[in-house]
């Protein structure tokens, strides 16, 4: 069985995700890890969400180029590593998200480990697409999201041991300027499609939106 989880920047999808493949034997793909393995390796080359557009907000095809060849090296899933929430990392990602020749490469490496989870048993993937692009014959989706002010203050707390710079109110300016880039975007948009089922997790606990998950799954 395949399950398809989508949401708003740190609603949750990833513990939500996390939590139900521990609950049914199933693999996880973290498909932001992606995004933001991509961002962290340009990064490091010296480019920044500044330098990567233009001043006319297009990216070069040098540049392109050299992300599609960093992005069809990628072998799934990939290891998560602190660096890779770091704030830049999180804006870059979101440029590099928006850029169809990547994607498309992507896609099929999503698709391909969707078909053939190691596990044998299932496969959930959490992102911004994964409903409505990649797995759009899941049978389960879900489409999480909570009000930006508790995002911020959660991935605050996600974050706080990793930098001594961060802020709550950058991250909830991060939070809704990247959702805001995710929605409005032409490739693959955040969307909730109609068969998803929805979570607001505002005022649920980690527990409380997997055993609401889980009802839905055996209901
Ligand atoms: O953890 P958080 O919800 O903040 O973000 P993430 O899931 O790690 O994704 C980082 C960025 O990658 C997002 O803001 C999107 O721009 C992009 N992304 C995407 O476009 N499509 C996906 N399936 C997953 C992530």
């Amino acid at each position: 069985m395949k399950i398809a989880i989508d949401g708003t920047a740190a609603s949750g999808k990833g513990t939500l995700a996390k939590g139900l493949a521990k609950k049914l034997g199933y693999d996880y793909l973290d498909t932001g890890l992606l995004y933001r393995r991509l961002a962290l390796d340009i990064y490091k080359k010296g480019l920044t969400k500044f330098n990567l557009i233009n001043e006319r907000g297009i990216i070069s095809n040098a540049n392109i180029n050299m992300l599609a060849d960093i992005t069809l090296n990628l072998t799934l899933p990939l290891s998560d590593h602190p660096d890779l929430r770091k704030q830049e990392i999180s804006h870059l990602s979101a440029v590099i998200a928006s850029i169809p020749e990547i994607r498309e490469i992507l896609f099929k490496k999503q698709r391909m480990f969707a078909n053939k989870p190691p596990s044998k048993a299932g496969v959930i993937l959490d992102g911004r697409d994964i409903g409505s692009v990649i797995l759009p014959e899941a049978k389960i989706k879900f489409f999480i999201d909570a009000k930006p002010e508790i995002r911020a203050k959660r991935r605050y707390a996600e974050l706080k041991g990793l930098s001594a710079e961060v802020q709550e109110e950058t991250i909830l300016d991060d939070l809704i300027k990247r959702d805001k880039a995710d929605r409005t975007r032409h490739v693959a948009p955040l969307k909730q499609v109609p068969d998803a089922f929805f979570i607001d997790s505002s005022a649920l606990n980690a527990d409380e939106v997997l055993q609401i998950a889980l009802n839905y799954i055996n209901g």
